[in-house]
């Protein structure tokens, strides 16, 4: 293993990867140094046996007068078009309003889905990995069992992670991780939820298949402005039915029940503030729509919400996912050192036991060869 935290990536060889850097908070804790490596969707290489290459075109680099620069973006989701999942889905989700008198105009959203007369068979959202999957899966269970932990200091000491008790003992991490991602576009929930009889499946068989394959962690990409609303996920896509546990009540509850459900097969979650809203890439941790106290304000409903025994799995936060246009260390408006800085102490204040990631700007140089100028571009997160 080259390196102690590891998203894996499932897909082209030119996608985006990131590097590591380090941070110092004024409070002398080192904030952590990462390798996040850039993935398209959990989903697309996981849970949609049929591909999803249509849901999620990547940006091609765009031409900037006569140099290509790097567009901030992996995904792009607002082409994802649910309808035909949906309508399958429909089919045996009813919503609930489907049972209700045309007149009735009093809102049921937080009715439960009915369940289908004839239970289900097989379980939908099985993953194909040539495994006979997870013995004892007789149905997805309501809630996911309690480990019982108490939330460790997670620490980054000389290139490595560790998980410190109490009574100070410190137990070395390793990270084999993947990306789930959704909760960043207008959906406001991890893709692939939506288990038919075709494809998509649920949180139950997500967290089993992360681990039976021994992937111990996942990065969950988030936006500023979801944060701060409180956005409700998307529920026509999500099967509520395979998928009890999940709850879509808020943007907040979602991911709490995420993480729990995470928790219950010891697996980590990194939350990732990923956009400042679902159109706001940003290239900074802020911008003119979104200025920085916005960002600190997710940082802090992060905290309030998430920062305890119950979600003791959450290792902490990707303060910023792939700055570009920003500098380091210039002391300028979007030098990202003073930014991180500003965001990880905002985050160790009222949670000192997390980790801050931090993601280098992604720039573009230049290379002479043999009397001919070459472009060449750092990795999306790289560049320090
Ligand atoms: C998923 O299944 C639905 C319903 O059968 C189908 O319309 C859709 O194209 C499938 N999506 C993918 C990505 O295979
Ligand atoms: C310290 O705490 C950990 C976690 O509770 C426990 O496994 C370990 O045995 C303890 N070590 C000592 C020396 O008490
Ligand atoms: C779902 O989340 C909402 C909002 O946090 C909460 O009020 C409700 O109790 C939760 N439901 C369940 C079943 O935990
Ligand atoms: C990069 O940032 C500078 C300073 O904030 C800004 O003037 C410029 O428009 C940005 N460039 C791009 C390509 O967004
Ligand atoms: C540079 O030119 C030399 C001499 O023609 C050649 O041997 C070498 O391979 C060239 N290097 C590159 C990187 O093209």
């Amino acid at each position: 293993m080259t390196s102690e935290t590891h998203y894996e990536r499932f897909t082209s060889p030119g996608e985006d990867n990131k590097l590591q850097s380090f941070v110092h908070s004024t409070r002398g804790k080192i904030i952590l140094t990462t390798v996040v490596l850039g993935v398209v969707g959990l989903v697309a290489g996981l849970i949609i046996r049929q591909g999803v290459s249509s849901s999620e075109p990547r940006h091609a680099q765009a031409l900037t007068g006569d140099k290509v620069a790097p567009q901030p973006t992996s995904i792009e989701p607002t082409t994802w078009t649910p309808s035909p999942t949906t309508a399958q889905l429909k089919s045996h989700t009813s919503s609930p309003t489907s049972h209700e008198p045309a007149t009735t105009s009093k809102p049921s959203s937080t009715t439960k889905a009915p369940t289908p007369a004839p239970t289900p068979s097989p379980i939908y959202g099985k993953i194909n990995d040539n495994t006979p999957g997870t013995s004892g899966q007789t149905t997805n269970p309501k809630t996911f069992p309690n480990r019982g932990c108490k939330l460790p200091n997670y620490l980054s000491e000389n290139g490595h992670l560790y998980a410190q008790a109490p009574n100070g003992t410190k137990i070395p991490i390793f990270i084999k991780g993947i990306n789930w991602f959704g909760m960043e576009t207008e959906l406001n929930i991890p893709f692939g939820l939506w288990a038919n009889p075709d494809n998509g499946t649920s949180l139950y068989e997500i967290v089993a298949f992360l681990s039976r394959h021994r992937f111990n962690s996942v990065r969950l990409p988030l936006t500023v402005d979801s944060l701060i609303k409180n956005t409700p996920p998307n529920p026509n896509v999500v099967n509520a039915y395979e998928s009890p546990a999940l709850n879509l009540t808020t943007y907040m509850s979602a991911v709490q029940s995420l993480v729990v459900a995470m928790g219950s097969k010891g697996i980590s979650v990194l939350l990732d503030i990923h956009y400042l809203s679902d159109t706001d890439k940003g290239d900074a941790w802020y911008s003119v729509e979104h200025p920085a106290s916005m960002t600190l304000n997710a940082i802090d409903i992060l905290t309030i919400n998430l920062c305890s025994d119950t979600y003791w799995n959450v290792i902490g936060i990707d303060l910023t996912n792939e700055p570009w246009n920003t500098t380091w260390g210039d002391n300028g408006a979007k030098d990202f050192r003073i930014g991180a800085a500003l965001l990880g102490n905002r985050m160790l204040a009222n949670c000192p036991s997390w980790l801050a990631f931090i993601e280098g700007n992604a720039q573009t140089h230049t290379i002479t060869i043999n009397g001919t100028v070459f472009d060449y571009y750092d990795w999306w997160g790289g560049g320090l």
